[in-house]
């Protein structure tokens, strides 16, 4: 595995760049912590497709996906990473331009992922990391690849400071007929608070009593 940029800091200012992004990002320093266990297996998981839940993601360094992993531990749904056709750099300074260059120019890169069948899942809860202020460009793919229409969608990011951004209002753009609850951010993968935090909005957006 190469070697990873743990506890990399990077100016906020940096992703304020972008026209799209909120300039409040301005003055503060970030810390990203992600582990980037890239090689982490290509998960492939098959749907159940007895859960009327499916809980879709795209994860570059794990964070995303950890969450969801809780999110499928505590509410039984279904597991689906999205998988870009071509990989994501592992050099970190490489993946941010490429971000920076396919969300500007509002790229959706091809991906492999693919539903069977929706019309079993009654919510689908849609997971990224928070890019630029946004999702990651395979989340997008997704999104407008799929009809969603009727679905209750709950949005959730992880992020490195920048809290939601616009991914849920992001998320929402594209899936025009759907129900947006309520979304879930959270710094990084969140430690030990997190499978708390998680267990009160899954309650608040009535998925779990
Ligand atoms: C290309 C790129 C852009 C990012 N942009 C932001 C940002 O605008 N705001 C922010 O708070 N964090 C930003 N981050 C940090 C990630 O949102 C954060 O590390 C997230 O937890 C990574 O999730 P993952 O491990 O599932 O990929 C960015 C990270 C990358 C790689």
């Amino acid at each position: 595995m190469a070697a990873l940029p743990y506890n990399k800091l990077l100016r906020l200012k940096d992703f304020a760049n972008l026209s799209s992004i909120n300039n409040y990002f301005y003055a503060l320093l970030f810390r990203f912590h992600s582990d980037l266990h890239l090689e982490r297996s290509e998960r492939n998981d098959s749907l159940s497709m007895k859960s009327s839940i499916l809980i879709v993601y795209y994860s570059h360094s794990g964070n995303t996906e950890k969450i969801a992993n809780f999110i499928g531990q505590q509410t039984g749904g279904d597991m689906l990473p999205i998988q870009p056709e071509e990989a994501y750099p592992i050099s970190y300074n490489a993946v941010v331009e490429q971000a920076k260059k396919e969300i500007q120019a509002g790229y959706h890169p091809a991906v492999k992922t693919r539903i069977p069948n929706l019309d079993v899942y009654d919510t689908i809860f849609v997971g990224s990391p928070n890019w630029w202020s946004t999702i990651a460009p395979p989340v997008a793919t997704f999104l407008s690849q799929n009809d969603l229409s009727g679905k209750n969608i709950a949005p959730f990011c992880t992020h490195g400071g920048g809290g939601l951004g616009k991914v849920a209002k992001d998320i929402a753009k594209l899936c025009p007929g759907s129900t947006i609850l309520d979304s879930f951010e959270i710094y990084g993968d969140g430690g030990g608070a997190a499978q708390a935090k998680l267990s009160a909005w899954l309650k608040k957006i009535k998925v779990t009593k």
